[in-house]
């Protein structure tokens, strides 16, 4: 399966089907609602603790089946298995790809080169939660005996996206005595805000890289142990050697454990992961070590219980029933045939504010591609530009262009029944005002106003076209009860797998980033033209020499 070429989705029938479905198409999601009273409870699906609609999608019931009939010509089915089962379906990188088997239950098979890893997955996590358990008991010390206050996670990408993210999501679950705090950017403003009101002898550095090659992450740890240690001695507090205060402070969540013990971690403080896992796909290995502080073990698996329910629902649920499957085919639809070249994801909830930049490395690294897995062109569109906010903020910024821009933006909304934090504001449930414009944004942007119901209101003529909503603006609204631990995996997992399908339509592999090498490469050919070397200098472009060349005048001596 994973040599075997991609299948080209524009040569097959549906993809035709398609492009004829969209040739003529008249969007009209109030003729629909009206003409269809089942389209709703047809169109809403329960997948876990989620609940979808799907109902205020751009598609007719033909469009839906066309592309059902799509995932079938193109072996959707088939790469998911391969996927779950561990072949190495990311060819570029000849790896299996296997996050699924990081939340799979202890007594579960997968099985890579012949060893089943359900185990190895198990004791690299009750390492994690041993630890974790002794950070939030305060057993574990720093070098003069302080209990761990703050905990530091320096990583980048995925080795920062997900746990920051989860930790934002899942504040009212937090330790009362613990703050987690996340170092990624090489601007040195990032360390240096971070750590400039922190106690050296109350804080643990967790050095987060799969690769433990970065240059970003591996710059931090050094700024962050030199921190420590220097903090450590001017405050009086350093009686033994910078060895001993390292391995109270540091620790390591890496694929490459000889590094770590290079940088000199104690290699017994290194919890290790493993190369089938993508970076990005990695927050419930153990590079969720901060998380695993804050929320502790039993949410920590309650969590990854909650991804393990969408990859069982991912996995088995029939196609036409299978909610990520469903999602990637209709932002297949909306890229390729409806011309949208980007997807909102907006929470109606401020605990996810960082949800959208999590999903933009998951989706955007995963489909940015330009070739697909056997190196061949696409022969389609690829990945389109995630982006989005919590609501209702963006309502009061950006959703104008969504209502009645001349762009197509395909919209996620994603509520919660119950607020994390209930207020009333006198007799009102401030909970219930934010829901109602949830609700309406929906309505808006899928029913929109006619130029006669703005007349209806008085409006003068010379500004009713202004005020017109045009309406046919697709989204999906995702709810569940809570922001639990197990919802968020679910969550996490429904966006995966979403990215998982439109990687399969389009042929490419999902689980590579070569993308990202050029830019790592010529900034290390940079750094020496930055300071005295004329010859490095010379050998930039033009724009690039007069860019250094202003820097060099306008720094300061
Ligand atoms: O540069 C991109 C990338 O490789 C991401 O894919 C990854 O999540 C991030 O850098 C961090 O990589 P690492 O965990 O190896 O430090």
């Amino acid at each position: 399966m994973s040599k075997r070429p991609p299948v080209d989705a524009t040569l097959t029938t549906a993809w035709q089907e398609l492009s004829q479905h969209a040739t003529a198409f008249q969007p009209d999601l109030r003729g629909w609602f009206a003409a269809d009273a089942g389209r709703v409870e047809r169109m809403t699906l329960d997948a876990a603790d989620l609940h979808v609609d799907l109902s205020k999608s751009l598609v007719t019931p033909e469009i839906a089946q066309t592309l059902l009939d799509l995932a079938e010509q193109v072996g959707l089915a088939e790469r998911r298995d391969a996927m779950f089962s561990g072949e190495r379906i990311n060819v570029t990188e000849n790896r299996a790809v296997l996050h699924t088997a990081l939340r799979a239950p202890a007594d579960a098979t997968v099985m890579v080169d012949g060893k089943n890893i359900v185990a190895d997955v198990h004791a690299a996590l009750e390492h994690m939660y041993h630890f974790a358990t002794e950070v939030r008991s305060g057993e574990w010390k720093g070098i003069t005996g302080r209990r761990i206050r703050t905990v530091v996670n320096i990583g980048i990408g995925g080795s920062d996206l997900g746990p920051m993210m989860a930790y934002e999501a899942l504040a009212p679950y937090r330790h009362l005595d613990l703050e987690c705090r996340f170092i990624s950017n090489i601007d040195p403003t990032d360390a240096a805000r971070k750590l400039a009101d922190l106690d050296p002898a109350s804080t643990l550095f967790i050095v987060s890289s799969k690769t433990f090659s970065t240059l970003e992450t591996l710059t931090n740890a050094r700024l962050c142990r030199d921190w420590l240690i220097s903090n450590l001695r001017a405050r009086g507090l350093m009686r033994v050697d910078d060895k001993a205060a390292i391995s109270r402070h540091f620790v390591a969540v890496s694929t490459a454990l000889d590094k770590v013990a290079e940088f000199g971690i104690d290699p017994a403080n290194a919890f290790g992961f493993w190369d089938w896992v993508g970076g990005r796909y990695s927050v419930d290995s153990t590079i969720g070590t901060s998380l695993a502080i804050a929320i502790g073990h039993d949410r920590f698996a309650e969590f990854l219980g909650g991804m393990h329910m969408m990859d069982e629902h991912f996995r088995t649920a029939p196609i036409e029933r299978n909610v990520p499957a469903l999602m990637g085919l209709l932002n297949v639809w909306y890229r390729n045939f409806l011309d949208a070249g980007t997807h909102a994801v907006l929470p109606y909830s401020q605990l996810l504010h960082r949800f959208p930049a999590y999903l933009q490395q998951l989706t955007m690294e995963s489909n940015g591609k330009s070739v697909r897995w056997d190196g061949s062109p696409v022969t389609s569109d690829t990945g389109e530009v995630f982006w989005g906010e919590p609501g209702t903020n963006g309502q009061h910024a950006f959703y104008q262009l969504i209502h009645q821009g001349t762009d197509l933006v395909p919209a996620d909304f994603i509520a919660f029944a119950n607020p994390a934090y209930p207020l009333v504001d006198g007799e009102q449930d401030v909970h219930e005002l934010f829901l109602a414009n949830f609700f309406a944004q929906t309505q808006a942007l899928a029913f929109g106003k006619t130029a006669g119901e703005v007349r209806a209101e008085g409006t003068p003529e010379r500004i009713v076209a202004a005020r017109v909503f045009p309406g046919n603006r697709p989204t999906t609204s995702i709810m569940a009860p809570d922001l639990t631990p197990t919802v968020l995996g679910q969550l996490i997992a429904l966006y995966e797998h979403i990215t998982f399908v439109q990687g399969t339509v389009w042929g490419i592999d999902s689980f590579d980033q070569w993308g990202v090498e050029l830019g790592k490469q010529l900034a290390q050919q940079i750094v020496p033209a930055l300071g005295e070397d004329d010859e490095a200098l010379k050998a930039q472009d033009a724009s690039t020499q007069a860019l250094i060349d202003y820097y060099h005048r306008h720094r300061s001596e």
